[in-house]
């Protein structure tokens, strides 16, 4: 399988999944991969093979060859759907839906060169708004001399009603606006400033022989309202404690430089698991990190799902935005889990509220009831112990929801739980993939149909490798764009965080 974490960016700014073994959920779907598979002789089924039985399934296209092009050969109707009205022997480049085309010359690309079939997902949306769910089967078809030339396809899609958004459309680029992204944050700022229309601010990071470093804006920022997008987790050769230096030492030259208001973008935000104390003298690392951000001269902190959103909000004096990937989690279950009775479990008394609030929101969404469950945890010199499980869990499909992964242990044990008390399926949601060392051999051993995170720490290529098929990453540059205009512009991040993102439920 090949997720969206692993492939190039072109594709992920046109589906929010890409599987190359595809297991889809749709009868139209479904059918097309069966035919496909039946039909199959050697790497792939001829052109001729499953012609015949395309009428009520599917379409099929054939590349024209030094076009970069594909022509309808039949299911132009099926096909229309993404295309707009065409007809049979039509080019994708006369389809009067040019994003429609684009998707589907982009995935018969990846199909033709992996020689095997792949599924899609994403989201229609009209005006702004979300209407549809889509899911999108296309695989490799051999020509009459054995080459991989054309490719059959099948659409999926699944409409639903969401609330009307109370707020403008993302807005243009701002000249007023200058957003920067350090360090391995960089492709996540690009994918934001995409959204946002506008390029990201140049900057110069340089790190001498002895470790130390310096930071500064290649712009001028003098009365600007200026983004700083830091995402604080370790990284080989770059700790937490590093960004977090680099994020300062940043925010303090900006304000040096008479910037008129400064806002880190911490996506991930370091130290937020230490926001009390469990033994005494314990330090609270969260205030001190705030004190740190303070001192040198943020105006503003947002960062997506703090561990404790009160101990977040309490740790500054600054305004503090806690986002949430919510919408984002909930729109790619309810579309994921089908029509399964549904649970949803904290692996934590602490994560409660927030898998309580998230089993609300999917319950509205699936409009039939979802049951909850919660497990026992206390973490002391690294061990974790506690048995008790409550919930209702048993013959349905569970999302274990969390902030983070980090050695896997939490979920892993949650997983097992649940699996013991009669789940049928398990995934995992969580929003950072930390994804410590050994993680993966510990979410490998477990129960585990599918693990959901987000991109807002870099995705560990070598995690992403090991748990191969089982990995699924959805982004969050929509969120973080729309944050960054509705802050710059006044707007109410609460009705943002209930409407979700633009393509989120
Ligand atoms: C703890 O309270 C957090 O919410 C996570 O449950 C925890 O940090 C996950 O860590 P690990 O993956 O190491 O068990």
């Amino acid at each position: 399988m090949t997720t969206l974490a692993e492939t190039r960016p072109f594709l992920k700014r046109l589906f929010e999944r890409l599987d190359f073994a595809p297991r889809p959920i749709g009868v139209q779907t479904k059918h097309a991969l069966d035919h496909w598979l039946t039909s199959r002789r050697g790497v792939a089924p001829t052109f001729a093979d499953v012609v015949a039985d395309l009428r009520h399934c599917g379409f099929a296209f054939r590349a024209v060859p030094d076009a970069r092009d594909y022509e309808i050969v039949i299911g132009a109707k099926a096909a229309a759907a993404l295309l707009g009205a065409v007809a049979d022997g039509a080019r994708l480049s006369e389809a009067p839906n040019r994003r429609g085309a684009v998707r589907l010359r982009r995935l018969f690309d990846e199909v033709l060169r992996a020689g095997e079939p792949a599924l899609v997902e994403f989201t229609l949306v009209a005006k702004g708004r979300d209407r549809a769910g889509v899911e999108l089967l296309a695989a490799p078809l051999a020509l009459a001399d054995g080459t991989l030339g054309a490719v059959l396809g099948a659409l999926n899609i699944e409409r639903y009603e969401t609330p009307a958004p109370s707020r403008e459309p993302p807005a243009q680029s701002d000249e007023q606006i200058l957003l920067f992204a350090l360090g391995s944050s960089r492709a996540l700022g690009e994918r934001i400033a995409h959204e946002m229309g506008c390029s990201l601010a140049p900057h110069e990071e340089r790190r001498f022989e002895d470790g130390e470093r310096k930071v500064r804006p290649l712009v001028g920022v003098r009365d600007k309202d200026v983004y700083v997008l830091s995402s604080l987790e370790g990284e080989t050769g770059d700790s937490g404690a590093d960004k977090l230096l680099r994020l300062l030492f940043f925010i303090g030259a900006l304000r040096d430089a008479g910037a008129a208001r400064i806002t880190a973008v911490a996506p991930y935000l370091c130290y937020a698991r230490k926001d009390r104390r469990t033994k005494p003298l314990d330090p609270v690392a969260t205030r001190y990190v705030a004190q740190l951000l303070e001192s040198v001269g943020a105006d503003r902190i947002a960062t997506i799902d703090a561990h404790n959103v009160a101990a977040f909000e309490n740790a500054f004096r600054i305004e503090s935005v806690a986002l949430d990937a919510q919408a984002l989690f909930a729109r790619y279950f309810a579309h994921r889990l089908g029509a399964d009775p549904v649970a949803v479990v904290s692996p934590d008394l602490g994560g409660e509220k927030r898998a309580e609030l998230f089993r609300q929101r999917l319950e509205t969404i699936l409009a039939r009831p979802v049951a909850k469950g919660f497990m026992d945890k206390h973490r002391s010199m690294g061990e974790i112990t506690g048995e008790i499980f409550a919930g209702d869990v048993a013959g349905r499909a569970v999302v274990i929801l969390d902030d983070l992964i980090s050695s896997g242990a939490t979920m892993a044990r949650a997983a097992r739980a649940c699996r013991a008390n009669g789940a049928t399926r398990i995934f995992l949601a969580a929003t950072h993939a930390l994804f410590a060392r050994d993680a993966e051999a510990a979410l490998r051993e477990a129960p585990i149909e599918e693990i959901v995170v987000t991109d807002t720490v870099a995705p560990s290529q070598a995690a992403a490798l090991r748990l191969r098929g089982r990995l699924v990453t959805l982004g969050v540059e929509t969120l973080l764009a729309e944050a960054i205009v509705c802050l710059h512009s006044g707007g109410s991040i609460d009705e943002l965080l209930d409407a979700g993102p633009k393509g989120a439920p």
